[in-house]
């Protein structure tokens, strides 16, 4: 059956553009997939522990020599895993923090690279769209073209657990009137018109 893990990571509640592509994503994604389900997670509210000693070893010992340290952060990583197994697709909001991906997502992605479950098995793998928003701009021919880390990251990163079937949609000069420095530049409507693109793929991903 199908199934969208819908994932959120900025920490901004109001005014994330990534957080209202998701949502549109979500709303799309329920229309086109009649009786489908959803399971959300905000990754900036709930944040996914940092893999620890102890949860990164846990993955590799058998259940009965866990100790109860490791049994109880495989316990979340499981709840965790779980949650992208179970998923056809899976729609992920990613802010730009500091040229690369918020740490929590780092966090969350940590947490599903585990070996015998997501790694080196048959698995039912999902595709991937990420709605990604960045406060400036980013394109072929601007000064910090190559600077956004994330898209080459996420590619990679999602790879190596065999998923390959990914979009990437961006929303850029987010900042274009939030920011002081930006303001004078009068990049508002280019920053509509990113978004309003943004939105334009989501509909064609469903067309
Ligand atoms: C901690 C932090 C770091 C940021 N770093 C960058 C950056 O490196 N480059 C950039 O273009 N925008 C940067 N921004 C701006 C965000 O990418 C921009 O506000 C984006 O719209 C955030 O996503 P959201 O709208 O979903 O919250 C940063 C914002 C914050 C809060």
């Amino acid at each position: 059956m199908a199934h969208l893990l819908h994932l959120d990571s900025s920490l901004r509640t109001v005014g994330s553009r990534s957080r209202t592509l998701s949502a549109y994503y979500a709303k799309c994604w329920l229309a086109a997939n009649p009786g489908g389900t959803t399971t959300y997670r905000d990754l900036a509210a709930d944040p996914v522990p940092h893999l620890t000693e102890a949860a990164f070893t846990a993955n590799l010992v058998p259940a009965e020599e866990r100790t109860a340290e490791q049994a109880r952060e495989r316990a979340i990583t499981e709840t965790i895993v779980g949650e992208l197994t179970a998923a056809s697709h899976v729609v992920v909001g990613i802010p730009l923090y500091n040229f690369g991906p918020p740490s929590t997502f780092k966090s969350w992605f940590d947490r599903i690279v585990v070996p015998g479950v997501t790694m080196r098995v048959e698995w039912e793998r999902p595709s991937v769209t990420i709605v990604a928003a960045r406060g400036g701009g980013y394109g072929p021919g601007t000064p910090r073209e190559g600077w956004d880390h994330r898209e080459p990251w996420i590619h990679h990163a999602f790879s190596a657990l065999g998923i390959t079937d990914i979009d990437v949609i961006h929303a850029e000069l987010t900042l274009a009137r939030e920011s002081p420095a930006m303001a004078p530049l009068d990049l508002g409507a280019a920053e509509d018109a990113s978004l309003e693109q943004a939105h334009q793929e989501i509909d064609a991903l469903f067309a």
